[in-house]
């Protein structure tokens, strides 16, 4: 799996699936989960609704993560995960690593064969960038992720301010 890393607007990324740093009501937020949205468009909520509407009745928790399609965005898909909030006393590292896990899960299934991610819960979620970074490595670089992630050919971490492409730089 190549892993690299760039600064900018995950909602230009041109890879199969684009990963939403989500809450777990999938009905939209601000950050990237609006940025998503907005870019995106109307579709992109519609079909969220219909999980809510049918698999999701209770919306997604914290750790998980649900594709969908992209609405306008160039990407195939949207790969929706739910990071732990720490203001909210969801302190586990290892819910935020499964975010990471959990979308990879998500875009073998579907196969998608790149996969952009941001730097989950480093935003309103109240992670350290550092944090988030080292999380995302542990996950990305576990003993079994090439037989669990085949076909992920490539991953790219789409960072939005120096703050955290410093953090993933020292980390990947
Ligand atoms: N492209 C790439 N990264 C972005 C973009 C963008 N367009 N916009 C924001 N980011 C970065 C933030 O700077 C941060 O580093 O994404 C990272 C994650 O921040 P958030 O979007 O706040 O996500 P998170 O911390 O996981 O909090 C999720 O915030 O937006 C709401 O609905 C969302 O309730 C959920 C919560």
């Amino acid at each position: 799996m190549e892993i690299t890393l760039r600064t900018g607007d995950i909602t230009t990324s041109t890879l199969d699936a684009v990963v939403n740093a989500a809450n777990s009501s999938l009905l939209g937020g601000g950050g990237v989960d609006g940025a998503i949205h907005r870019a995106a468009g109307p579709a992109l909520l519609a079909e969220c609704r219909e999980l809510r509407d049918s698999t999701l009745p209770d919306g997604l928790p914290p750790g998980r993560a649900v594709a969908t399609g992209a609405g306008d965005l160039a990407a195939r898909w949207v790969i929706h995960t739910v990071g732990p909030n720490r203001h909210a006393g969801q302190t586990d590292v290892s819910v935020l690593e499964s975010c990471f896990s959990a979308s990879l899960d998500e875009a073998q299934r579907i196969g998608a064969h790149s996969v952009a991610f941001p730097a989950i819960g480093a935003g309103v979620y109240g992670w350290d960038a550092a944090e988030v970074a080292r999380a995302a490595h542990r996950a990305l670089t576990a003993e079994d992720a090439d037989e669990r992630w085949p076909d992920v050919a490539r991953v790219e971490f789409v960072l939005f301010g120096q703050a955290a492409a410093q953090a993933f730089d020292a980390v990947f």
